[in-house]
């Protein structure tokens, strides 16, 4: 554990993925409204440049605590960890991959280690904050689902899979935590100008013009927080398409989709 303790006075919030993209994002803008901060992720140097930034910038306390959420045991020391001991405003279940190809070209360890993080740390480190929260009667949480999570995703099979989990999870319990003072967000955003492409083994990117910005992304998502959506999807061509899902068979779509996937991205 990396950090300052202090005082509990301001809010607090914990984001894991914190080191790029999205997740380094909402750290950003969080430490701008003032939130003192939890960030976690593998890249202790990442992690500990962005403490730099937003300690000098906006004089909030961040905590950096390094963990490989794929490793069960670590993940249980996060937990455990000063990270989570005081008591969270809002956490940002963020930290996810994605793999591009057929399912059978996946490695056995491929399949491990995505469900690992996008499913089974996503849903441990939900059930530990989601059940402070409700004991406390308070709290906001953003899950970071995709509109991948919208329907079946032939050559991201396994991430659409994984995301339309978050999804699924993410509203259930926002219909749980709605009575008892706990607000829940799932955020579905198209492309994203991130690392997560090249992470994800895509080569061929065709939509380069669906691209949004992370700040645009996180904006539009603290926006939809704020007024108590339960679905944060930013971009109208993607709220059409959670339409069309709903409206088109699902046989149809799968195979236009593929279509579409098999030549990239
Ligand atoms: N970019 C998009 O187009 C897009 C679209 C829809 C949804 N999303 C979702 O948005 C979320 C953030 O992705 P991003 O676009 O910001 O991509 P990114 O820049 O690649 O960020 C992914 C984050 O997850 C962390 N992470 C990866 N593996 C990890 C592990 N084993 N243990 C702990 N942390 C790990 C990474 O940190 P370290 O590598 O330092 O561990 C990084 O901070 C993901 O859930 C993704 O599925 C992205």
């Amino acid at each position: 554990m990396l950090g300052v303790n202090r005082e509990v006075t301001m809010s607090y919030a914990v984001i894991t993925g914190a080191s790029s993209g999205l997740g380094r994002e909402f750290a950003r803008a969080l430490a701008k409204r003032g939130f003192d901060l939890g960030i976690t992720a593998r890249r202790v140097e990442r992690l500990m440049e962005l403490k730099e930034e937003l300690t000098a910038k906006y004089h909030v306390d961040v905590a950096v605590y390094p963990c490989d959420l794929t490793d069960s045991l670590a993940m249980e020391g996060l937990i455990d960890s000063p990270l989570f001991d005081r008591p969270l405003d809002l956490f940002v279940n963020n930290a996810g991959m994605g793999h591009r190809g057929l399912f059978s070209s996946l490695s056995a360890k491929d399949v491990h280690v995505l469900l690992a993080l996008n499913v089974t740390s996503h849903a441990r480190l939900l059930h530990h904050v989601f059940s402070g929260m409700m004991q406390r009667k308070e709290g906001k949480i953003i899950n970071v689902a995709s509109v991948a999570g919208f329907g079946p995703m032939p050559w991201l099979a396994l991430y659409g899979a994984s995301k339309s989990f978050v999804l699924s999870l993410s509203l259930a319990l926002a219909q749980e935590g709605r009575s008892e003072g706990v607000t829940i967000c799932a955020l579905c955003p198209g492309p994203v100008d991130t690392e997560f492409f090249e992470s994800a083994g895509v080569t061929e990117f065709h939509f380069k013009k669906t691209l949004i910005a992370p700040e645009t992304v996180v904006k539009y998502t603290l926006d939809a927080l704020d007024k108590g959506r339960r679905v944060a999807i930013p971009r109208a061509l993607f709220r059409m398409q959670r339409l069309v899902h709903a409206l088109i068979p699902e046989g149809l779509l799968t195979r236009v989709t593929a279509h579409i996937l098999k030549k990239g991205l």
